[in-house]
Order: C-alpha cells, then structure tokens, then sequence
C-alpha cells in the first residue's frame, strides 16, 4: 500500500516524466506502410501517457557518417552539425527508439541507413556505449515480397547493435506481402499487435 495512487503527492505525479519515445522514419511515402504500422504504435502510446517525437528522415537535410573519427577523438556526440544532430539528441534522451523502414533490397532504406551509421558517436572510444541504460527499442520493417523467409535476416543485425546500445528488449513489427501505400490496412492483426506492444510497453 506505500506506493499506492492514493498515498501519493501532488509533487509525486509532478516528479514523474512521462515516457520518451523517439521514432525515426525511414521512408520517402510518408503516407506508406511502415509509417502507417510505426505510428499505430505511436498513436497509442501517446494515447496511454507517453511523449512522442517523431522524426520524418526523408524530410531532413543530412549526410551519412563520414568516418572522420571526431566521436572517438575530442568530442562525445557526431561532430556534423545538421538536421540529423537534434535527433541524436533526441534518440540518446528517449527510453524507447522506434525505427520503421521499407525493405529496400533486402536491407533498411538508405535514409534509415544513413541514420544508423551516424549513431556509431554512440559509442565510446573502446565501443562501450555511451548511452545510459534501461532503453527499449521497436523495429518496423516492411516489405513487398509476401514470403517471411525471405529478408527475415535483416531484424537480428540490427537487434544485435543495438543490444550492443544497450537497447533490451529489442521488438520487431514485421508486415510481408505490402507494396503500396495502405495495403498495411489490410492487416488488421498486425495493426493490433502494433497497439499490443504499445499497451505492453507502457505498462
Ligand atoms: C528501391 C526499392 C527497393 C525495394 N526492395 C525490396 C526488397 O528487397 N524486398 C521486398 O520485399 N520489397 C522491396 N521493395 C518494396 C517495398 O519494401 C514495399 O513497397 C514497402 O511496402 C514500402 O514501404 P513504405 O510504404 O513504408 O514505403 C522495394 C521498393 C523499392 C522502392
């Protein structure tokens, strides 16, 4: 009964932030299946208390790393200065990371790549990691070819860097056999299961 909702302060509800969920987009259709999935979680989770930023890439000025160094010499963070260094920002403060991509041959979309790399400042000298922990993180990942054998290798190598982050668990939306925009919508489960883990992670 100590923690009970009725014993606490006002000053109790004021001391707790709500979650931070930072969601990188990686596809140009901003209208298009993995949006349409990421932010049926996002929707959600908002729904249920958390605070969202998303992050739309195709719409952002920025480069892919440029293997400078900078992150592993003097500084801490990636030393380009552009669209993308507030949402490394953003990312490294959020306690869930949402990244949802379209399977372009076999792999993210560049954009969501070009993300990724940047993220290695995240990493210290020696590639511990330089983010605190306790972050969760969810992949959304889509594709056109209806077969969940093909691609399916995609999901544990980027689960596994980002593990490396620090991220526990990693969760992975996966929708096949989607081509156009709002063929997801077809997929009424999975849109469903998107809510699910939203509710689950909320909890
Ligand atoms: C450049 C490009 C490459 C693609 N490569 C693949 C692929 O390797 N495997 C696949 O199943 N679908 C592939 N697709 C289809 C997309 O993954 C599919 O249309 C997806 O639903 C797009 O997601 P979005 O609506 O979120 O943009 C490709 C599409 C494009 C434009």
């Amino acid at each position: 009964m100590e923690n009970s909702i009725w014993k606490k302060k006002w000053y109790d509800f004021a001391q707790e932030e709500a979650l931070k969920i930072a969601a990188v987009l990686g596809s140009p259709r901003s209208q298009g299946n993995s949006s349409t999935l990421a932010h049926k979680f996002l929707e959600t989770a908002r729904e249920l208390g958390a605070e969202v930023r998303v992050y739309p890439l195709n719409l952002m000025n920025f480069q892919g790393c440029q293997g400078c160094g900078a992150c592993k010499a003097n500084i801490e963070t990636c030393i380009q200065e552009d669209d993308l260094a507030p949402v490394l920002e953003a990312v490294k403060a959020a306690d869930v990371l949402v990244m949802a991509s379209p399977v372009y041959f076999g792999d993210l979309s560049g954009q969501l790549k070009c993300f990724f790399d940047r993220t290695y400042s995240y990493f210290n000298p020696d590639f511990s990691s330089r983010l605190p922990g306790g972050k969760k993180a969810v992949i959304v990942l889509v594709q056109a070819n209806p077969d969940e054998g093909q691609f399916n290798d995609i999901f544990p190598r980027y689960q596994r860097w980002l593990t490396w982050f620090g991220y526990t668990p990693v969760y992975l939306l996966r929708a096949v056999g989607v081509k156009d925009p709002g063929d997801i919508r077809q997929q009424a489960a999975l849109l469903d299961q998107a809510a699910s883990l939203a509710q689950e992670i909320m909890k």
